[in-house]
């Protein structure tokens, strides 16, 4: 008998084992234990000086109420000069949308889209929340393998396999979180030409250590882009992010927002527009720091034998390939959490396609990236 109290809409979740693994190390340090968190994927770093001046001018100026609900057009301007200043195309303002995080704005995206049933491509490895969220509005995730040979992304010829007169869009997320890797120019155009609807997850453009950068909008305008201030700002608790849409679909998205949301924090709004003005060198040396970490990571990783065939390139994460010590990527993080006292997250949580891998994320410090290595090469020779 199922004797849960919760709908069966929120029971078919699945937990985010990232924050299972960060929960049981939080509880093992409160008991006096020494962690090194390489499980959860934010940055290090502070907030930038200008964001923070921005938030905290506009707090003293009491601009501390409701924002229009599809974000100050300000920072929408902002938003459209960023996207032609990086990557020469054209949005109007009135394709952005403001939202509190990226998150909520892949809410927006999947319910706009879809109707019960119908389905949305993704690659697996995946960004573990994505499957989570097609299900909440009733949708159905399909799920493409891709190979660890072909750098973990999909080829235009697997995702036909999968295309279904049920198909609403394929989702592409590049620089992707688990996998690090990066989809090139003819890649995105690829994609773009298959004619379906892309839903692009930008959340990790910027963070780029290897050859271009693109964004999808280059390639088509039937696309939803995601992006948000998150990673590239190191702001994950700012809880600011965007949509980019086409126009018809604008105005659903906003009474959904209005509805469920309102708006997106008046304050973070400012250090927002500060962010995509003000902050070009405070990423680049971020960038800088990221790369040299990742170089240091892939380096130990090829030591231990568990390097994948290609470096990721993009984004603060690395898969490990353990499949020569186990099938269970779940209890062989916590293995390593117990006994190397190492907190890594396991490969399963990024989709079926992913068990015999754990994931590395760089955006902690060398010298603890260093300590974590030496104890999981230990734990590895113990095996
Ligand atoms: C691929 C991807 N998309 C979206 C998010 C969520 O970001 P936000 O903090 O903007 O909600 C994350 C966070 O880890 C992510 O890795």
């Amino acid at each position: 008998m199922n004797i849960s109290l919760a709908s069966t809409r929120a029971e078919q979740l699945s937990p985010f084992i990232v924050m299972e693994v960060l929960e049981k190390a939080q509880s093992m340090k409160a008991q006096g234990e020494d962690i090194i968190h390489l499980e959860v994927g934010e940055p290090d770093f502070a907030t930038p000086t200008p964001v923070k001046e921005a938030a905290l001018r506009a707090i003293q100026n009491n601009d501390t109420h409701y924002t229009h609900s599809l974000g100050k057009l300000s920072l929408r301007e902002e938003i459209a000069h960023y996207y032609f200043r990086k990557y020469g195309v054209e949005i109007s303002p009135e394709q952005v949308l403001v939202t509190s995080g990226t998150s909520p704005g892949m809410l927006l995206v999947f319910s706009v889209l879809l109707e019960k049933g119908e389905e949305i491509i993704l690659p697996d490895p995946y960004y573990a929340c994505y499957p989570n969220f097609i299900r909440f509005v009733n949708g159905n995730p399909v799920c493409v393998p891709v190979s660890e040979a072909g750098g973990f992304k999909y080829s235009p010829e697997d995702i036909k396999q999968h295309l279904s007169p049920l198909t609403r869009a394929i989702m592409v997320n590049s620089p992707s979180n688990p996998t690090g890797s990066v989809c090139s120019a003819s890649e995105l155009k690829d994609l773009a030409d298959l004619g379906q609807i892309i839903i692009a997850d930008e959340i990790y453009n910027g963070l780029i250590y290897e050859g271009e950068e693109h964004t999808i909008l280059e390639f088509t305008d039937r696309a939803f882009v995601i992006n948000g201030f998150s990673k590239l700002f190191a702001m994950t608790g700012w809880r600011l992010g965007y949509v980019i849409a086409p126009r018809e679909y604008i105005r659903a998205m906003q009474i959904m927002q209005q509805n469920f949301f309102i708006c997106a924090s008046s304050f973070a709004q400012e250090g927002g527009i500060a962010a995509l003005r003000d902050c070009e060198k405070d990423v680049k040396s971020m960038v800088n720091i990221y790369n040299e970490r990742r170089r240091y990571l892939l380096g130990r990783l090829k030591e231990m034998g568990i390097a994948t065939s290609h470096d990721p390139s993009g984004a603060f994460y690395a898969l490990g390939n353990v499949k020569r010590y186990t099938n269970n990527s779940y209890q062989f993080a916590f293995e390593i959490l117990e006994q190397a006292k190492v907190a890594v997250t396991p490969g399963i949580d990024f989709g079926a396609n992913c068990e015999g891998y754990i994931r590395f994320s760089y955006a902690n410090s060398l010298d603890n990236i260093k300590e974590g290595m030496n104890r999981l090469e230990h734990f590895l020779m113990s095996k």
